[in-house]
């Protein structure tokens, strides 16, 4: 018997942070204590009337049968009084709103509902790889809009060239931004929305980090703006919100024939969420946010503290107002791996190559602020010890 996978897994890239796990693996095995700034998952608990929530009914025969595909009405409403709270966006939870196992299965999926064989669909670079991968599962040709800090790591939409916008069939964006922890103004949107409708394009805006936002920013919707109902769908995570990355569970919202398509393709691929967690997401959506102000405290002063050493180090980085990473450029003399594996080996701590989210990624390395303060401190004391980066004149 020969067991041969499909083409289309040779179509992703291989798969850079295979060899970190291992390298990872090496260190822990020779005793060392890791500090993992690696991952977006965050440390701090889910909040307890969440918890209390899933308590209360998960015994409840009721919620052990199989869920509504497209999820409970009651939590599509709640989806829906959420957004109008938030944004001031009114939405029809029955056609307009569609509940998700996480909002990656939605990211992943919602490509099989629009993207044919040949179409292009407009990626950002830096970005999150579920797009690229969507894309290729689904017989869709990338082109890669490279995220720039000259531009804000906002794409230059003048900068697709013509006949790239002809053949687009999807754009995604994504802002608040992993990993650049970029935030885009009102007048980007606009200009997204107006691009994607002149070309025939769908705008799927993933907003997995709006909520996790300091100094008073509030990250707009894509939806609060002129013409995004009749091209834009937006995915939703409760994930970073709530503290909620194990629970699977998100929502996409918008234009109604898009959250269609979605649903028919997840009534044909999954079984939807487990009731109690919608009950348990319900909860989260309508309760206090009096948990998520605190934990956006906790990640602020996580950054300031953060953005301070790193500088101290000599690593250059922006201050940013949203999300829980910072995106800060490798010393001179090193590429993102290059730099991400050496201080790896020699200090114990990891952090993400910036190359893993894509050629544009270069240059740059993700700190994830998912660790207490204490442990970001000693991170960055390791890494001054081990003398990695030499002076002020490591910047590239
Ligand atoms: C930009 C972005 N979108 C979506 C997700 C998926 O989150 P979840 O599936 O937990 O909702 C992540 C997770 O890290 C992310 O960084």
């Amino acid at each position: 018997m020969q067991i041969n996978l499909a083409s289309r897994l040779k179509l992703l890239p291989p798969y850079l942070f295979a060899e970190l796990d291992r390298l990872k693996r090496e260190v822990q095995q020779k005793g060392v204590d890791v500090i993992s700034l690696g991952i977006g998952d965050p440390d701090l608990p889910t909040p307890p009337h969440i918890v209390a929530a899933l308590q209360r009914t998960a015994g409840d025969p009721v919620n052990h049968r199989y869920p509504d595909y497209q999820g409970l009405d009651r939590f599509r409403e709640a989806a829906a009084r959420w957004y109008k709270r938030r944004f001031g966006v009114t939405l029809d939870p029955a056609r307009e709103a569609c509940a998700l196992i996480g909002s990656k299965e939605g990211i992943a999926n919602f490509p099989v509902a629009v993207v044919d064989p040949g179409d292009i669909v407009l990626i950002p670079s830096p970005g999150y790889p579920v797009y690229y991968s969507g894309c290729v599962f689904n017989g869709g040709e990338a082109y890669f809009m490279p995220l720039r800090k000259e531009n804000g790591f906002i794409p230059d939409l003048g900068a697709i060239p013509a006949e790239v916008a002809r053949r687009a069939k999807l754009m995604w964006l994504n802002y608040p931004n992993n990993p650049t922890a970029a935030t885009a103004e009102p007048e980007f949107f606009r200009r997204a929305i107006k691009f994607c409708l002149d070309h025939n394009i769908i705008l799927a805006h993933d907003i997995a980090y709006s909520e996790i936002a300091f100094d008073g920013y509030r990250a707009p919707s894509m939806l609060e703006f002129e013409g995004a109902r009749d091209c834009v769908i937006e995915f939703h995570s409760l994930s970073k919100t709530y503290s909620m990355t194990g629970w699977r569970v998100g929502f996409a919202v918008g234009n109604a024939k898009l959250v269609g398509g979605l649903g028919t393709v997840k009534t044909n691929i999954d079984s939807g969420v487990f009731q109690a967690v919608q009950e348990a997401a319900i909860a989260a959506l309508d309760g206090s946010d009096d948990k998520l102000r605190e934990y956006c405290a906790v990640y602020q002063r996580r950054r300031d503290l953060m953005v301070d050493a790193l500088r101290a180090l000599g690593l250059e980085c922006e201050v940013p107002r949203a999300t829980f990473y910072l995106w800060a450029q490798v010393p001179r003399g090193y590429t993102s791996v290059s730099f991400t594996e050496r201080v790896l080996k020699e200090t114990g701590v990891v952090i993400t190559p910036g190359s893993g989210f894509g050629s544009s990624g270069e240059g740059y390395v993700r700190f994830s602020l998912t660790v207490p303060s204490e442990r970001l401190q000693e991170a960055v004391a390791r890494i001054k010890a081990a003398k990695i980066i030499c002076g002020a004149v490591a910047f590239r």
